[in-house]
């Protein structure tokens, strides 16, 4: 199932778009500002990260617009204006705000975090320092600011702001550390910090299609429950994922004091963790400790259920949407998203 026909493969059916992609926000980052334009292109230079977000735009924009006539029934058309439904401009240019947005929101974090590696190079702060990091992310945000209001669409525009205060409130509720009873208050926050960006985007990707409203819910609700899938796996990953394959640390989430799925499923069945999660893991021997529960628990396994569950009704909120090959993708992305190694 991790390598699905490539008629349905979502990675296949956007791999064009993505390329121009690169190069456009390249273009639209380059401004009188050399030191800037080269921090902040330096994730846009060669393929680099997973590109799920403007996958999610594209896909939710190809099953949503007008299909056209196939080339063999209509050989007057071309090629380009017949291919994946009619991708519009507007769209296109989500998908890119999309992924600056995000990285954005990277370069911040990795400061935050202190993360030294990001996509298997050195992260922007490592190789520039944490002032250029900060400045890089806020005109990555500017610059998909500007990109975000030439869409003129006032609702997108209303929509794709709210993203970066999510961003923010996300980033805020994860320095609170949890008790007994906080499970909603974790994925309150994973909606914040994750869910939010995919929900909004895939939404404004319907929004421009044009359709109706169940259908602009639908996308919406897509995005929501894959976010909320991904960020419970990213959160698995930090335990039991390959560095290699990540291209980020291992435990950063314990190392920073964050409390994830795992631990708050392992601290119902072991209580005593509870007073670890309290120290933010900092007193000598709590990281080991804290992975000797989760491992004996049930934790990883439960998370990855839930993490299932949202996948699952990500891809019921697809219902409203006619079949089509990019429908189908957008059922095979959960999949990904949950089998997912990197
Ligand atoms: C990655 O989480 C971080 C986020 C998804 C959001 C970070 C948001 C901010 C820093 C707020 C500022 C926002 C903007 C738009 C400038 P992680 O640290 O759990 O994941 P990682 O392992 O990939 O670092
Ligand atoms: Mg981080
Ligand atoms: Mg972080």
């Amino acid at each position: 199932s991790s390598s699905p026909d490539p008629k349905v493969d979502p990675f296949v059916l956007t791999s064009e778009e993505l390329k121009t992609m690169s190069q456009e926000m390249m273009d639209l980052l380059s401004s009188s500002h050399p030191v800037l334009s080269s921090c902040a292109g330096y994730f846009f230079t060669k393929e680099s990260g997973k590109k799920v977000r403007p996958t999610m735009v594209l896909l939710t924009s190809y099953a949503l617009n007008p299909h056209s006539t196939p080339p063999s029934s209509n050989p007057s058309l071309p090629m380009q204006e017949t291919s994946h439904g009619g991708l519009l401009e507007t769209q296109r240019r989500l998908a890119e705000i999309t992924e600056m947005i995000h990285t954005a929101s990277l370069f911040h974090d990795d400061v935050i975090d202190k993360s030294t590696t990001r996509r298997s190079l050195p992260s922007v702060n490592h190789q520039f320092g944490n002032k250029l990091a900060i400045l890089a992310g806020d005109f990555l945000l500017a610059r998909a600011s500007v990109s975000l209001s030439r869409l003129r669409n006032l609702e997108v525009t209303e929509v794709m702001s709210t993203v970066i205060e999510h961003l923010v409130k996300g980033e805020v509720m994860q320095m609170r550390v949890l008790k007994k009873g906080n499970f909603e208050y974790y994925l309150k926050k994973n909606f914040y910090k994750t869910s939010s960006l995919m929900a909004n985007s895939c939404m404004s990707a319907a929004i421009l299609a044009g359709v109706e409203g169940r259908k602009i819910e639908g996308s919406y609700n897509y995005g929501k429950y894959l976010g909320n899938a991904f960020q419970l796996i990213d959160d698995v990953l930090d335990f039991n994922g390959s560095q290699d394959l990540l291209g980020k640390p291992l435990l950063s989430d314990l190392n920073s004091g964050v409390t994830t799925a795992p631990v708050l499923y392992a601290a119902e069945e072991y209580p005593e963790m509870y007073e670890i999660i309290e120290r933010k893991y900092g007193a000598e021997g709590d990281i080991d400790k804290a992975l000797e529960i989760i491992n004996n628990s049930a934790g990883i396994q439960k998370t990855i259920d839930l993490a299932k569950t949202h996948a699952e009704v990500a891809v019921k909120s697809l219902n409203v949407m006619e079949d089509s090959v990019y429908k189908e993708a957008m059922g095979n992305l959960a999949v990904r998203i949950i089998e997912r190694e990197n």
